[in-house]
C-alpha cells in the first residue's frame, strides 16, 4: 500500500503541519513524523509535551460512514498494534492510551482527529520510554509509557509511525464489529465514572461505548449518552 511518509527532524506540531499541507496530496495515504515536536496540541485545547523516547506523527485517514466512530477504531489498532510486540494497551475514553504499570493506570498516549477535506486528520503521541517521565507531573492522569523493544529500530521516530500506519490500512475495521472490540479493550468498563466538559459533569456506570462512539452511562438506572468530554475513573 503506498505511503507517501515526510520525515521532519523538528516540527512545531505533525498536526498542524498535515492541516497545512492535506490539500497538496488529496490523493495520497499520508503520513507525517517528525523527530522532535516543539508545540503538540492535545484534546480540547490542551498542550501536548514531548516526553522522553516518544513518538509524535500525524496522518490523512477515510473516516468510516459514521465518521465519529473512526477515532474509536483508531484505539483498537493501537491496541492491536502493540499486542503483537506483547505490550497491553487499555483504552479510557474516548481517545487515551493507557498502560497498568505498578499498580496504576498511566497515560501512555492519545489520538487527536479533525475532519478536513473530506479525510480525516489523525494525530497519535506515545511514549516510548520512561526514562525522561516526570514523578508526580501533575498531569490529568498520570504519564507512563510502553516499554517496548521497538525502540531498537535506529529510526524508531519514523519507522514505528510507518509501522503503525501501514497497520492501519491494511487492517481496517468494518462499524458493526467496532463497538464489541472497543468495549473489550476499555479501561473502565463496568466502572463507575465522571464525564465532565466545562459546563456539564455527570456521573455513572460506563455501560460501554453506542453506536456513534458516544459513552453510555448507567446512572441510578438511567441510561445517558455522551459525545464529549473528559473522563476520569472514580474509585
Ligand atoms: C490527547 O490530548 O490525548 C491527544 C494528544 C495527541 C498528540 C499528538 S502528537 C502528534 C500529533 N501532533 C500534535 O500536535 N498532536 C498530535
Amino acid at each position: 500500500m503506498g505511503i507517501n511518509h515526510i520525515k521532519l527532524e523538528e516540527v512545531e506540531s505533525t498536526q498542524t503541519w498535515l492541516k497545512e499541507n492535506v490539500s497538496k496530496y488529496l490523493e495520497d495515504n499520508l503520513l507525517v513524523s517528525t523527530k522532535i515536536q516543539n508545540n503538540g496540541i492535545g484534546r480540547l485545547g490542551n498542550k501536548w509535551d514531548q516526553l522522553g523516547k516518544s513518538i509524535a506523527f500525524s496522518f490523512s485517514l477515510e473516516p468510516l460512514d459514521t465518521v465519529t466512530l473512526t477515532p474509536l477504531e483508531l484505539g483498537v489498532h493501537i491496541v492491536n498494534f502493540f499486542k503483537k510486540v506483547d505490550v497491553e494497551i487499555k483504552l479510557k475514553w474516548p481517545n487515551d492510551l493507557l498502560v497498568f504499570s505498578e499498580g496504576e493506570l498511566k497515560k501512555v498516549g492519545g489520538i487527536l482527529c479533525h475532519f478536513q477535506d473530506n479525510k480525516l486528520l489523525v494525530g497519535i503521541g506515545l511514549n516510548l520510554d520512561d526514562k525522561a517521565l516526570p514523578q508526580n507531573s501533575g498531569f490529568k492522569f498520570e504519564p507512563g509509557s510502553i516499554q517496548t523493544s521497538l525502540l531498537n529500530a535506529g529510526d524508531f521516530y519514523h519507522q514505528v509511525p510507518k509501522d503503525i500506519y501501514e497497520y492501519i490500512l491494511e487492517n481496517r475495521i468494518p462499524e458493526e464489529k467496532l463497538t464489541e472490540l472497543w468495549n473489550l479493550n476499555c479501561a473502565h468498563i463496568n466502572q463507575k465514572v465522571k464525564i465532565a466538559d466545562d459546563s456539564n459533569s455527570s456521573e455513572g456506570l460506563f455501560v460501554g461505548i453506542g453506536s456513534n462512539g458516544e459513552a453510555i452511562l448507567n446512572t441510578n438506572g438511567k441510561t445517558k449518552s455522551l459525545v464529549s468530554g473528559s473522563l476520569w475513573i472514580l474509585d
